[in-house]
């Protein structure tokens, strides 16, 4: 798919089947998320993929948000001792950062003919532990991965006219 197609049928997905997903595909999406812009190019990141059966299982267990059985999981993690060596700016635009790249993996998954699902809501601390962060890196977002079961309907966004204004606010673009 071309790059708005992709933007315009994403969905998350929170229904997989059993079948893993190869490694290949998962290297892609991880690629995706180092590709991506970061203030200053900071790139105070890091990606810890989980596929093995067992792991995935104990993740799920400290991910409330985490529905469904996905065969692969991909914490995405703010690295604050290489944010703190940046600039000023840069350290507060990293929260951004690690949004840019959380799409950029879920883009690229979608391309990739799987499913993924944006999880914020997961233990922070116990999913720090279980991965063995060190103590300047946290978790911020995981991403479940895998083939989807079905194509979900999209939810839907607020109109246009509400969200999109011409010259200043309040002045409805179309
Ligand atoms: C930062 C963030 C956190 C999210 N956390 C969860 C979550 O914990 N569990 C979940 O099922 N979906 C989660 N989602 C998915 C959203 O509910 C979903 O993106 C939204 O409803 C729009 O649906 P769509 O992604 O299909 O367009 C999260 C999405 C984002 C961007």
């Amino acid at each position: 798919v071309n790059t708005l197609e992709a933007i315009q049928t994403r969905r998350s997905v929170r229904a997989f089947t059993a079948e893993p997903v190869p490694e290949d595909l998962l290297r892609q999406v991880l690629q995706a998320g180092r590709a991506a812009p970061s203030g200053s190019n900071v790139q105070a990141w890091g990606f810890v993929l989980v596929r093995s059966p067992g792991q995935l299982d104990s993740l799920r267990a400290l991910a409330p948000g985490m529905i469904g059985r996905p065969t692969a999981a991909i914490a995405i993690c703010l690295d604050r001792q290489r944010a703190q060596g940046a600039r000023l700016i840069a350290e507060r635009l990293v929260w951004l950062d690690i949004g840019i790249a959380a799409e950029n993996m879920w883009l690229a998954a979608h391309d990739l003919g799987l499913g993924a699902c944006a999880i914020g809501s997961f233990h922070r601390q116990a999913v720090a532990a279980f991965l063995r962060l060190p103590e300047d890196v946290e978790p911020v977002l995981l991403l479940s991965l895998g083939y989807p079961q079905s194509q979900p309907r999209a939810p839907g966004r607020r109109p246009m006219a509400e969200v999109c204004f011409r010259e200043e606010w309040g002045v409805p673009y179309e």
